[in-house]
């Protein structure tokens, strides 16, 4: 059994399937190279029928990326794996994920299909992605509640048609560890030709189990886990990456396998996915959690400063915390701005968009001297944003605020072009901007979470505003930075609104 454990990531499909966690083209290349960079070996890049947008996605990450393989999902249909295979055409390493439901709930309440005709149709897919490409993953989605029996008459089918990896889902995050481990040992040992393909987990967490029993497949035989940065995913989210790779290389003493993994990316990529989905990573959430380093009781803190092992049982900077230098400052030149985001993931494709971010980096420098690196991310991160479909602009925000008065926002906004302006009054600051924002927007939004954190430390921090919006049922969020968190608030509010704006409809793989 190889040693090597295959990390698939599918932050870019399955995480961006969570509602609200919509990524545009520009930010999937951005997280595609942090994870390039982390040596992350598959990257499912989205589910290129989807929509253009979403083709066009998968071919750009497929373009900007050259040491992972890129994948994009396919149900199994021609159509879709047709979709996937132009979409992965100029791709260095390629591959085609296709999937079609195996439990009987799944067989007969949403396809209606018989197993023979969905043991048929697997075949098919798996033999027409093989016309793509040598590099194919077939999953029986809903494997987790699928009669084992079948599992294994259609996975031995499609090795047979060509499947390379063979991915066992857990699709509603039913099983148990113990259990599923049990699965995928019985699975390689009862299908024939299971030594022909690199069998997979893909586990989501409506338990609580996702990690729990992502590893105890790996103990089982798994050679390639399926996860996604800061486990986003949809409902609970699916097995978290930096979870699993860590667990895996600090308990080496368990494990015969390790991944490739560079570990030290792990913090930037978690705060790029958290900044671009707005997503907040909880402070006690392990590896990535603002708390899971620091250690406050006197007693852990006496202990660590003797001897680090007796409380820590992985170094903070091995997966990237304590490398937040001061990067750059009111004096840093052009070349050093543009030197240290490509070092972040970031290229600019036009001069005018490098000069334009410069510009914003200059006057935060102005307001804020110490400039970290995820002060340049949500830097990155506003610029991309105002360069999409931009019809709602803010062109100047006032606010008065007095104790034991009411509030008064008067905004400026540029809606198609055309010059605005809106003033409402409040018991809050933040609610009578809004207030004002949305009186010139003639349709219906209802704002479910608004919250505001610190991009870094002290009071002259970034604030970093996260909205979602309810719009005709579909779920929106908005992010905007700003020194003043009201005017962070503004941002993020008409990123959303923009967004709403540009939503278009794209098909969802498993409904
Ligand atoms: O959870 C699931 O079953 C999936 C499949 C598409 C692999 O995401
Ligand atoms: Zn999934």
């Amino acid at each position: 059994m190889s040693d090597k454990l295959i990390i698939f990531d599918t932050t870019l499909r399955d995480g961006e399937q969570s509602p609200g966690a919509s990524m545009t083209k520009d930010e999937k290349v951005r997280i595609a190279k942090v994870l390039e960079k982390m040596k992350v070996d598959v990257i499912e890049a989205g589910f290129a029928i989807a929509s253009v947008g979403d083709f066009e996605a998968v071919q750009a990450v497929a373009n900007a990326v050259k040491d992972s393989t890129i994948c994009s999902l396919a149900r199994a249909l021609d159509k879709d794996i047709d979709r996937a295979g132009e979409a992965l055409k100029n791709t260095n390493s390629a591959r085609i994920h296709t999937f079609i439901a195996t439990s009987d709930i799944h067989m007969k309440m949403k396809l209606n299909m018989t197993p023979d005709q969905v043991v048929e149709q697997a075949v098919r897919a798996v033999k027409r992605a093989r016309q793509y490409t040598d590099n194919v993953e077939f999953s029986p989605e809903d494997a987790g509640r699928s009669d084992e029996d079948f599992l294994c008459r259609v996975i031995e089918a499609t090795i047979d048609a060509g499947a390379t990896t063979i991915n066992i889902p857990d699709t509603v995050g039913y099983n148990i560890p113990h259990q599923f481990g049990a699965t995928m040992k019985s699975l390689i040992g009862r299908v024939p030709n299971s030594d022909k393909a690199i069998f997979s987990a893909h586990c989501h967490n409506d338990l609580g189990l996702a990690v729990a029993n992502s590893l105890s497949a790996v103990l089982n035989g798994a050679r390639q886990v399926e996860c996604t940065i800061n486990g986003l995913g949809e409902r609970a989210g699916n097995t978290s990456l930096e979870e699993l790779v860590m667990a895996v290389r600090t308990r080496q003493d368990v494990f015969d396998c390790d991944t490739n993994i560079d570990a030290t990316h792990i913090l930037s990529a978690s705060r790029l996915v958290s900044s671009v989905t707005g997503f907040i990573v909880q402070p006690n959430k392990a590896i990535v959690g603002a708390n899971a380093f620091a250690h406050e009781a006197g007693i852990h803190q006496d202990g660590v400063l003797k001897h680090r092992e007796t409380y820590e049982i992985m170094r903070a900077e091995d997966v990237g915390w304590n490398a937040n230098q001061l990067v750059l400052g009111k004096h840093s030149g052009r070349n050093a701005f543009k030197v240290r985001l490509a070092e972040l993931g970031v290229e600019f494709d036009s001069e005018e968009s490098l000069n334009d971010a410069f510009r914003r980096f200059k006057e935060l420098a102005d307001k804020k001297h110490e400039i970290f690196d995820e002060d340049l991310q949500a830097l990155v991160s506003e610029t991309q944003t105002e360069a999409i479909n931009e019809s709602i602009k803010l062109v100047s925000l006032k606010v008065c605020t007095e104790t034991g008065e009411e509030n008064t926002a008067t905004v400026v906004l540029s809606v198609d072009d055309k010059e605005q302006t809106a003033t409402a009054k409040t018991s809050g600051a933040v609610d009578a901007t809004f207030s004002a924002i949305s009186s010139l927007v003639d349709f219906e939004i209802n704002l479910q979470l608004y919250s505001v954190s610190n991009v870094t430390q002290g009071t002259d921090a970034l604030g970093e505003v996260n909205v979602r919006l309810e719009h005709n049922g579909r779920i929106i969020n908005g992010q905007g930075a700003d020194t003043d968190i009201i005017t962070a608030s503004a941002k993020a509010y008409i990123h959303a609104l923009n967004k709403v704006m540009a939503a278009t409809d794209r098909a969802h793989p498993q409904v």
